[in-house]
């Protein structure tokens, strides 16, 4: 028996429901990130090599942040009204751990930065009659959903798939099981609809955490589970798009008919039918202009390299569910905003890589910020959207079954209980918090089993496969770069030029079990633009020949997709990207007592400023 609780008195006022397309305002000019604020100063100029100052930086280290709580405040939550959102914010070890949860009664409209205006968009969801809110339950029975994998459907499964899409198109618009309803919801979770209960100031954000796996799980749970209903068939459930693997790199053609439920006209068109996803950034491909060998070579060139991406991404740069899953997420936070509040601002390896290519690939280039797929608010307007999120959430069970002690889900009570509102099939507002979906076979589906070839995927020294170069002669290299060296300090501006520079690793010894890692600290962009660069460590080559995810010296890729989330406040995004080396320092044989390491940055995409860069032992 479900139990029921009563839902807040004040429920919302639905806003004047439109789910058309709301009209955009041109985009005035290309925005630099730096006109709106200049955080650091512009005049300095490029640093072309450099030394990190060890500490010296006013970088406060929350590296290991929940630890420094007492495990009982941890475990019991202290209630937020205890303190005041703003001495919160001020002060993060006088905050009280409690869970997230989003405050219905508050929901309003989201908010679309476009540039020089703000552009409101009505995200949420319809208030019904006798409101209550259930709490959730895992379903009865035994019996498990498989999705199938989106190019390996029949055509009895399509039919089936596409009745369910047209109807849940067909229902009306201000049911919340509506095909655009379903859509709204992503927009609210990501774009400022709902603050946080306790916490009004707070606005709710469910990427760049810990909460990204979980909500998008539920978010595609009952989407399952609507369409299940709307056939008559508890046991459908929606495909899996395949990125992961050669067969699935691009757009599955069952999303491509224009006359299909499935399509959505809002793409990049040169990006199908059938072009190659880079999972990389998301933009780079093989465009098959002529089928000949060259064609044929670069391909294989780019499938190679997306396995090398994932392996980096599920492997080697994800031993921990804090690498993994993303930084801890407190209610009372700003999510990635606030770097006193929430210590480690930054979503998993996953989250920031694949995922975030996928959205940029398929999003539209001309639509003024990247529709459908390619911004957050408008992602769930794509069909698409739930078989990336598909893929996503199979890599949440994959990742738990690779070898490793610390591959595992966080524990914390704050995040198990942290919890978010849907409707479900029969329009019920249920709340489910992150404990109830930790396995997706509890929840009644998992996922066709297909070969996975990134796990034999693992990167090698470039140095020891080119053989010939300076690398060969690394310690000579390097010694005269240390020479070079500029001893321009931070914050780095990486626009258009690579940067290297030396950071000195810790003294302190290294724990057994200890991840070597490197952490770039207060990256600031504009949480608008699309940004990407890639970070690879003592690579020796020349800079017109940067690293790839093949090479062992590649260590990982930042990567920003536009998310505005509350245009009326700050538009600059603070965050930081974690970097695990251990795996990359055994393969490419550096010392451990080698007393520094070279870092390139490789911009791709955008401009960033980087705050501090170190090397630690944590994650
Ligand atoms: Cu909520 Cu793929 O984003």
């Amino acid at each position: 028996m479900a139990s029921t609780t009563n839902s807040p008195s004040t429920l919302l006022t639905l806003p004047n429901f439109s789910i058309q397309t709301s009209t955009f305002l041109p985009k005035t000019s290309q925005r630099s990130i730096f006109k709106k604020k200049k955080p650091f100063n512009f005049n300095s100029k490029r640093v072309v090599s450099c030394k990190a100052s060890n500490g010296k930086q006013n970088d406060a280290d929350h590296t290991s942040f929940l630890n420094r709580f007492d495990r009982r405040d941890i475990l019991l939550g202290l209630g937020g009204s205890l303190y005041g959102a703003t001495s919160l914010v001020r002060d993060p070890f006088a905050l009280a751990v409690v869970p997230i949860e989003p405050d219905l009664s508050s929901c309003g409209e989201s908010t679309v930065d476009a540039g020089t205006t703000c552009m409101n968009v009505p995200c949420c969801p319809p208030k019904l009659k006798d409101s209550k809110i259930i709490d959730f339950e895992p379903p009865l029975g035994c019996k498990i959903r498989y999705r199938p994998a989106a190019h390996l459907v029949d055509r009895d499964y399509l039919y089936k798939f596409e009745s369910a899409m047209e109807r849940m198109k067909a229902l009306p618009v201000d049911d919340p099981r509506n095909f655009m309803q379903q859509a709204n919801i992503h927009c609210a979770y990501c774009n400022g609809a709902y603050s946080q209960v306790g916490f009004p100031d707070q606005k709710l954000e469910v990427h760049y955490s810990w909460l990204f796996f979980p909500f998008h799980r539920m978010y595609l749970y009952f989407f399952d589970r609507i369409l299940g209903k709307l056939i008559g068939d508890p046991d459908f459930a929606m495909p899996f798009w395949n990125w992961d693997s050669p067969c699935g790199m691009t757009m599955p053609q069952i999303y491509l008919d224009p006359y299909s439920p499935l399509y959505d006209e809002n793409r990049n068109l040169e990006h199908q039918p059938d072009v190659l996803v880079n999972l990389n950034d998301g933009k780079s491909f093989v465009k098959p202009k002529k089928k000949d060998d060259f064609y044929e070579l670069a391909k294989r060139e780019q499938i190679n390299s997306n396995l090398y991406v994932m392996y980096q991404q599920m492997v080697r740069s994800a031993k921990t569910a804090s690498c993994f899953h993303g930084a801890a997420y407190l209610g009372g936070c700003v999510s990635e905003t606030d770097i006193g509040c929430t210590p480690e601002p930054r979503g998993g390896t996953i989250e920031n890589g694949a995922h975030i290519a996928v959205h940029k690939f398929v999003g539209a280039k001309n639509p003024p910020y990247n529709e459908d797929m390619g911004n957050f608010y408008s992602a769930g307007r794509d069909p698409l959207f739930y078989a990336h999120h598909g893929n996503v959430d199979r890599m949440w069970n994959i990742w738990k079954t690779l070898p490793g002690k610390k591959r595992h889900d966080f524990n914390e009570n704050v995040w198990l209980n942290s919890s978010f509102l849907f409707y479900d099939e029969n329009a019920n507002m249920v709340r489910v918090k992150v404990r109830d979906c930790l396995d997706s076979k509890t929840l009644g589906y998992d996922y066709q089993s297909v070969d996975i070839p990134w796990l034999r995927s693992k990167p090698t020294p470039r140095r020891s496969r080119s053989g010939v170069g300076r690398g060969q002669d690394r310690g000579q290299d390097v010694a005269a770069r240390r020479k070079s060296k500029n001893r321009r300090g931070f914050p780095i501006v990486l626009d258009k030029v690579a940067v290297r520079i030396e950071i000195p690793r810790p003294k302190k010894s290294k724990k057994k079990d200890d991840e070597e890692v490197l952490v770039l600290q207060n990256i600031q962009l504009d949480r608008n633009d699309s940004v990407q660069f890639d970070v690879s460590i003592n690579d020796d080559e020349d800079d017109d020949n940067p690293c790839k995810p093949e090479d062992a010296e590649f260590v990982g890729s930042f990567s920003n997709l536009p998310h505005g989330d509350n245009c009326h406040s700050e538009t600059m995004l603070s965050t930081n990207l974690y970097l695990p080396l251990s795996e990359a320092l055994e393969d490419l044989k550096i010392n451990p007592f080698e007393d520094s390491i070279v870092v390139t940055l490789v911009p791709k995409e955008g401009e960033v400023s980087i705050g501090n860069i170190k090397i630690d032992y944590v994650c």
